[in-house]
């Protein structure tokens, strides 16, 4: 089986500071590091590490090139990602001293990917592969239908938050990942519970209380607890934990192992700086002491 993600590619620009700047304030970094990133790259990154076929369906521009390159070392099926005419995608990442991030971003190519060139993409997928989705690009609604159609299991990552793009996709989707804000957020928009929204599975990441599943076929509500680590950048915690799952799912995990399995990832991930290049394979996972 494999992965299909209709992903963001971002060149990542790192900056540590001794704070958050307020409005108006100056502030000097007190470090700079420019990585792999974009949610979508993380993910697939994530689903590679964690031995799944993860097919990235993108775009960047021509000073991107090397990003395509980062993502095959990684693993990453990344024969669907177009070079276009237009910039690639960035994110100006702050990281405060307890690892929280602040993200600017600027989609660029990100958010011009074009329907034939989705269609294509998955003409090459089989009935029973993932296709996985988030709010970085553009055709989310379009390839979600695309997939329901084909049969695939449709997985939306709710991130960054937009209840309006969450519910183009929510008629498509199989699958729902959401942080505990993003649940809220969603249940103020539709007026449903993440167990009433009629999706198979959603997951609710919790932050340091760990991730709760609803089953939405047997009602039952399943949580996974966090791992204790020292956080020193959160960025792409959420997104490895997601392609984590996936992996797992892909690979016939039942969803409390799976998720126990992106746990471990995704909390290893926060006591590492960086994003795509720092996301752990799944030696490195089942072998880390907690
Ligand atoms: O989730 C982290 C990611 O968000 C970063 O890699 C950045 O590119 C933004 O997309």
């Amino acid at each position: 089986m494999a992965i299909w993600n209709l992903g963001s590619i971002n060149i990542d620009m790192v900056y540590a500071l001794p704070h958050m700047p307020q409005p108006g304030e100056t502030l000097a970094a007190t470090s700079f590091e420019q990585g792999l990133g974009g949610k979508g790259a993380n993910m697939s990154v994530a689903a590679a590490r964690a031995g799944a076929h993860a097919c990235h369906i993108g775009a960047i521009g021509s000073e991107g090139k090397w990003c395509v390159d980062r993502l095959t070392e990684y693993g990453v099926d990344t024969r669907r990602i177009a070079q276009i005419d237009t910039a690639t995608g960035h994110a100006i990442i702050a990281v405060d001293p307890a690892g929280e991030n602040q993200i600017i971003l600027y989609p660029g190519a990100n958010r011009v990917l074009s329907e034939d060139q989705i269609g294509q993409a998955l003409s090459a997928a089989n009935a029973g592969d993932i296709l996985l989705i988030q709010n970085e690009t553009n055709m989310q609604a379009e390839a979600a239908e695309m997939g329901r159609k084909l049969g695939l299991r449709v997985a939306y990552a709710a991130a960054p938050f937009d209840a309006d793009a969450v519910q183009a996709v929510l008629p498509f989707m199989d699958l729902l990942f959401l942080n505990e804000v993003e649940a809220a957020q969603l249940e103020e928009a539709t007026g449903k519970a993440p167990q009433d929204l009629d999706v198979q599975d959603v997951i609710v990441t919790l932050g340091a209380k760990g991730a709760r599943h609803f089953d939405g076929r047997s009602g039952d509500v399943t949580d996974i607890p966090a791992l204790k680590v020292t956080p020193v950048d959160t960025t792409g915690a959420g997104d490895t934990f997601t392609g984590y799952v996936l992996a797992a799912l892909d690979r016939g995990l039942p969803m409390a192992q799976a998720m126990a399995q992106a746990s471990r990832a995704g909390a290893l991930m926060v006591t590492r700086h960086g994003a795509a290049d720092v996301i752990p394979d799944l030696k490195e996972v089942q072998n880390a002491k907690f």
